[in-house]
């Protein structure tokens, strides 16, 4: 489960849009890319109050999700693609890693953070396992898949006709072209329900929200292995 063989292909899609990516997720979510991230980070706020926190963001790229957190803390951003990396202004430090063989000792962070980032892992669930192993908390925002099939067949023709187009309002055309490839990681991923039952299989799930209608979902869970 997960991208396997086109996982290369989606990072290299992600080093050529480092500079309007955040302005394109604007366009592509109808403005509520940073609001979903933010939503996350309260929840887990609201769950542990503000603490002194270690904590991991995975697949940092240029550091939004780890930007709201409070108080202090210590942030290593961890990503495939160095480009991403190098824009990284909230981070202490910077690794260059995939989710699935992390350098890092067991239960080494109090949090990992990963914004919409788990659904490009080329192995879904040695990821998430990967997750629990080196922390004790963690907070995923991530593209989804409804487990709807009618649902489902709505957002394939928005991620196939509509989301590139609006893409291309904001972003060169040859950024615009690396947004078509939603589509496939759409196609790709598992439905959310399956999504579920893998977090579950290495952390328990404290709280699971769908987004927009199931195209994005958040998730804060407690690491069991
Ligand atoms: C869409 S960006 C998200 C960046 C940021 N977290 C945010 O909230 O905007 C996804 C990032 O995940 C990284 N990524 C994708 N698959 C990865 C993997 N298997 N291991 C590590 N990083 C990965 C990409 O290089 C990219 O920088």
């Amino acid at each position: 489960m997960g991208l396997g063989e086109e996982w290369h292909v989606v990072r290299e899609a992600y080093r050529r849009i480092t500079r309007v990516y955040e302005r394109a997720n604007m366009l592509a979510t109808l403005g509520k890319v940073d609001r979903w991230r933010r939503e996350a980070v309260a929840l887990f706020y609201s769950l542990n109050g503000r603490v002194t926190l270690k904590v991991l963001d995975a697949g940092a790229g240029p550091g939004n999700m780890a930007r709201h957190l409070r108080g202090v803390r210590y942030v290593v951003a961890l990503d495939a693609t160095p480009e991403m990396l190098y824009v990284n202004d909230v981070a202490d430090d910077r690794v260059v890693g995939v989710f699935e063989h992390m350098p890092f000792r067991d239960k080494w962070f109090d949090l990992l953070l990963a914004g919409y980032s788990l659904h490009a892992a080329a192995n879904l669930e040695r990821a998430v396992a990967e997750f629990s192993r080196v922390s004790n908390f963690q907070l995923v925002v991530s593209i989804g898949k409804p487990d709807s099939g009618f649902v489902r067949r709505l957002l394939l023709i928005y991620t196939k006709h509509i989301l590139p187009r609006l893409v291309c309002l904001a972003a060169p055309r040859e950024v615009c072209a690396e947004y078509e490839k939603i589509h496939a990681i759409v196609l790709a991923i598992p439905p959310n329900s399956k999504l579920r039952e893998v977090v579950s299989r290495y952390a328990t799930l404290i709280t699971f929200r769908e987004k927009g209608f199931g195209s994005v979902y958040i998730y804060l869970a407690k690491s069991t292995s």
